[in-house]
């Protein structure tokens, strides 16, 4: 009941209240495949060591890509060197949950970073530590009516019927992506069921759809059980989706 009454507040409020107080500063980073040196010296002698136990060639290529992504996030937004040297003595170690934590000389990092990788692109979403974080890349796809029905709430499938075709496999890609954020940000990942996470935009924002080159953050919500919300923004380029949420709200984040 008191999540029912809050989604309708939610709902019928404009999704950014300039009154709100302040937000949480959070930095994007990108990288690909093509700037991964092929060099291992950057890589601690743990993480050397895991990724030697890695045998199947798609995932080290991308957790290589994603340990080189956000071992530059952590450097840039701690205005460390990006030198190997610097590098190799980040270390980004999984919690028990499979969320990543960052370690500076086997000393826990003052940051929170998420991590994804999609497609030969990676993204790592930094903010000062204690912040709850989640970011997703998604390729944008056309998707089964099964996969719609199955992961999505009525309410989503409903947005993305009301839809034109055109913009359908954009709002699959935005409402699957915002999901996984929020999952992330909650450490849960697919243990928690894609419905619990559900995903709240303002359908004027892709209705109609913005141009993919215009590089402009939109806001987003997503509820999750126990009265949680989640701020954060979403934005699509190069045939993906980029979302990301975080408690406390995220500040339009800053692209590094
Ligand atoms: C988190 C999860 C939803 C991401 O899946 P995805 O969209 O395929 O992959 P992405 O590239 O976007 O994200 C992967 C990154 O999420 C992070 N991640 C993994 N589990 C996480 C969790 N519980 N909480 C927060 N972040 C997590 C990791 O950094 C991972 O990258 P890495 O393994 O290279 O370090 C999924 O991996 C998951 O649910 N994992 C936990 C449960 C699990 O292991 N299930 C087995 C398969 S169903």
């Amino acid at each position: 009941m008191v999540m029912a009454r809050m989604l309708n507040e939610v709902k019928s409020a404009p999704i950014a209240d300039p009154g709100e107080p302040a937000a949480t500063n959070v930095c994007w980073f990108e990288q690909t495949e093509a700037s991964v040196p092929a060099e291992e010296d950057w890589l601690s002698p743990s993480e050397a060591a895991h990724l030697q136990r890695l045998r199947i060639p798609k995932r080290r290529c991308d957790w290589r890509l994603g340990r080189w992504t956000a071992k530059q996030a952590v450097a840039a937004y701690l205005n460390l060197s990006h030198e190997a040297d610097s590098l190799r003595k980040v270390e980004i170690r999984p919690a028990p949950s499979g969320a990543p934590e960052v370690f500076i000389a086997n000393r826990p990092a003052p940051v929170s970073i998420s991590l994804s990788h999609r497609a030969g692109t990676a993204a790592c979403l930094v903010a000062r530590h204690g912040t709850d974080l989640g970011c997703d890349l998604e390729v944008i796809e056309p998707h089964t009516d099964a996969f719609i029905r199955d992961f999505f709430t009525t309410d989503e499938q409903s947005v993305i019927a009301r839809a034109p075709a055109a913009s359908q496999p954009l709002i699959v890609a935005l409402l699957w992506s915002a999901k996984e954020s929020a999952l992330k940000a909650l450490h849960e990942g697919l243990r928690l069921d894609t419905r619990d996470v559900r995903v709240l935009t303002n359908e004027t924002d892709f209705n109609p759809l913005p141009p993919a080159d215009a590089q402009t953050w939109r806001p987003l919500q997503v509820s999750a059980p126990n009265d949680l919300l989640f701020h954060g923004w979403w934005l699509h380029g190069d045939n993906l989706v980029r979302t990301l949420v975080a408690s406390p709200r995220p500040a339009l984040p800053k692209t590094m």
